[in-house]
């Protein structure tokens, strides 16, 4: 029965540095982990690979949103080390585009996307325990969380972290560009009627501009070690 298994949550707007916080989280605690927002992305890539138009008035046709549904049911994803498969394409890569992180967020405002995905994440649920990060880890996927992190950081601390990161990649990107890009995604993110961004109950705010990495995982499992020394 999977209520037994362990599950931390770590939800928050786009570039808050939560894939790099779940990642050490789940190597500290010898947990799996699941990085829900590359489901949506794998999904924006796969409609863009099969001819869907995933723009705004397109999304909105009758049909659509049934199509991508099912699209996601049939995802043909592997995981192999650190590459992501999309059928025979290897496209780790592609995923870290801001393009894919877009298209990612318009189609996951689908209730049909959402409801497709749910029983793939609920199924990463695995012993010793799992890490997830995401946008409704804590609200809609593991509601019975026994630790539930909700991740923040200033937009501008958010984008120039960004900005570091494509740097990094040789990406050229302007700091405007960006943080209009990362406002324009949350404002989505947290506006849609299905599962939207927002704290769950009884979720711990961590704001983490002035922190460094390590900082917050250690502020995390502070809170887990207390979470789970019992009544
Ligand atoms: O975390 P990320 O930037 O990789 O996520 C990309 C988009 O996917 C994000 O803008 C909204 C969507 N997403 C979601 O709706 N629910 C999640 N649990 C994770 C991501």
């Amino acid at each position: 029965d999977a209520a037994h298994i362990p599950v931390l949550c770590i939800d928050g707007p786009t570039a808050s540095g939560k894939g790099t916080l779940a990642t050490e989280l789940a190597q500290r605690l010898g947990y799996h982990r699941l990085d829900s927002g590359l489901l949506y992305r794998l999904l924006g890539l796969a409609a863009e690979r099969a001819g869907i138009d995933t723009r705004a008035p397109a999304l909105q046709q009758p049909g659509c949103a049934a199509a991508l549904g099912q699209l996601a049911r049939e995802l043909p994803l592997r995981f192999e080390g650190q590459q992501v498969w999309l059928g025979d394409e290897e496209v780790s890569a592609a995923l870290r585009s801001e393009a894919a992180g877009m298209a990612a967020s318009r189609v996951a405002a689908l209730p049909e996307v959402r409801a497709a995905l749910l029983e793939l994440q609920r199924n990463f649920r695995r012993l010793p325990g799992l890490v997830a990060d995401g946008r409704d880890m804590g609200t809609v996927v593991f509601p019975d969380a026994a630790l539930k992190v909700y991740l923040t950081a200033s937009a501008e601390q958010r984008a120039q972290r960004r900005h570091l990161q494509l740097m990094a990649q040789g990406i050229p990107a302007t700091m405007a560009d960006l943080l209009a890009d990362l406002q324009a995604r949350d404002e989505r993110d947290r506006s849609r009627s299905a599962a939207p961004l927002k704290p769950a109950e009884g979720a711990r705010l961590l704001d983490n501009s002035e922190q460094s990495i390590e900082q917050s995982v250690q502020q995390v499992l502070d809170w887990w070690q207390v979470c789970n020394s019992g009544p």
